[in-house]
């Protein structure tokens, strides 16, 4: 079997969560087309339109009314989605929504203590459950504050801005390490009065609404890294990955495949609407080991567990150090990669902040538990390509969270 085709992919889960929310709080109507077709951006679209939004689909197009959001008649359920909850959270923090937001047991376990320390220091009134939800924001004055975050998170980033769109005075967020900024990008492409400066973003109160706006969004390098994984894994395979977003927060895991040998040619480069896209073409060849650091974290946090099975297949020592967020992802991502590999037969050692495999090993089939999480899914799917034996997944329909369509995608690419 080898891996071959040419594909194009449905929209970046980021950009997509940010289109429909900045969509929301624009003056008009904006057109969105190659919205991600995942669960998490669905949750995104409905807690919006909880909120008084009205979104419709038109063609291949998502089209979204603007204007003022409302206060929502139940809780605001925000599936599996880390990115809606804590970005949500800032933007009605900021807009004056008396809201209640829930979530599954995944995303009531993880810390949402990182936003609302800094949203209760600009004046919000609310109550949760010990920093975790269910949490319940009140409609609140709030001020601007200048706050240093101990994580580089474009999560936490994101919430205060959009937070801080509402505060009287300016609202400034340091992060100790640049996190992906399509927040600030897109922000300031629609009108807001926002600045960077080094790890530095100012916001300024909105005086006027945001401008609507047309999107194609650009194809998701998270989804992308599987298949780019799956052609330089298994002998002979070759694929062309189109129109996948080179924004430079978010090519860690190419740069990565690059140091490690992978046969990477970069097609073609264009900018669309202030957002790098390109073409690649991605051939197995034999790979190497690598070391990540905590420089490079926030580039490829997402792509880890798929580099962890690269690793295995990669001559040499790969270590990945300063990776302590991958615990309080959609499931403790270290334990989970480092527990699945051990069974199929990897030389792993679990680190507190990432973990050390010994290359290659082969690896034998076995029955891997998922711990519901999409990225962990399929990135034992894509090492049951180069197993001997079968790999069995526990839940393999949460892949949906992010590329619901990525079994079918996968098997039309097997020859
Ligand atoms: C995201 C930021 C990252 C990433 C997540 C999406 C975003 O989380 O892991 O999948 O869209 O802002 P953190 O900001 O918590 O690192």
């Amino acid at each position: 079997m080898v891996i071959k085709g040419t594909l194009t992919f449905s929209g970046d889960k980021s950009i997509s969560h940010r289109a429909l929310m900045f969509s929301a709080l624009a003056d008009g109507e904006s057109r969105i087309s190659n919205l991600s077709t995942g669960a998490d951006v669905q949750s995104t679209r409905e807690c919006l339109e909880a909120c008084g939004i009205k979104i419709r689909d038109e063609g291949n197009e998502v089209v979204v009314n603007g204007g003022k959001l409302s206060d929502p008649i139940d809780s605001l359920d925000c599936g599996n989605s880390g990115t809606t909850t804590r970005l949500l959270l800032g933007l009605m923090a900021g807009q004056g929504i008396n809201a209640t937001f829930i979530g599954d047991d995944s995303l009531s376990s993880r810390p949402m203590n990182r936003i609302m320390d800094p949203l209760y220091q600009m004046g919000l009134k609310s109550e949760s459950n010990d920093g975790k939800l269910p949490i319940t924001i009140r409609k609140s004055e709030l001020n601007g504050i200048q706050y240093r975050s101990p994580v580089a998170s474009a999560q936490v980033k994101s919430a205060l801005l959009l937070a801080g769109l509402g505060a009287s005075g300016d609202t400034s967020i340091t992060e100790p390490i640049l996190s992906r900024d399509h927040t600030e990008k897109m922000l300031s492409e629609l009108g807001a009065n926002l600045s960077t400066a080094g790890l530095a973003t100012t916001v300024s109160s909105m005086t006027s609404p945001l401008s609507p706006f047309d999107l194609a969004v650009p194809g998701d390098p998270s989804t992308a890294a599987f298949f780019a994984a799956s052609a330089a894994l298994v002998p002979n395979s070759v694929i062309v990955l189109n129109r996948v977003l080179a924004n430079p927060t978010r090519t860690g895991f190419f740069a990565t495949l690059d140091k490690m040998g992978a046969a990477m040619e970069r097609l073609n480069q264009w900018d669309e609407t202030g957002e790098l896209i390109y073409n690649l073409k991605i051939c197995h060849q034999p790979l190497k080991g690598v070391t990540i650091d905590e420089n490079d974290v926030p580039g490829l946090i997402d792509e880890l567990p798929i580099i962890a099975v690269l690793a295995t297949q990669a001559n040499g020592k790969t270590k990945v150090y300063g990776a302590k967020e991958l615990r309080v992802k959609e499931c403790d991502r270290i334990h989970a990669v480092c527990k699945n590999l051990k069974k199929m037969g990897a030389d792993i050692e679990e680190l507190e902040d990432g973990f050390i495999i010994n290359g290659p090993t082969p690896l034998k089939g076995a029955d891997i538990e998922t711990f519901h999480d999409h990225r962990i899914a399929m990135a034992f799917t894509i090492a049951g390509l180069v197993t001997n034996g079968d790999v069995v997944l526990d839940h393999p329909e949460c892949a949906s969270i992010s590329f619901p369509e990525f079994y079918d995608v996968l098997e039309n690419l097997k020859q």
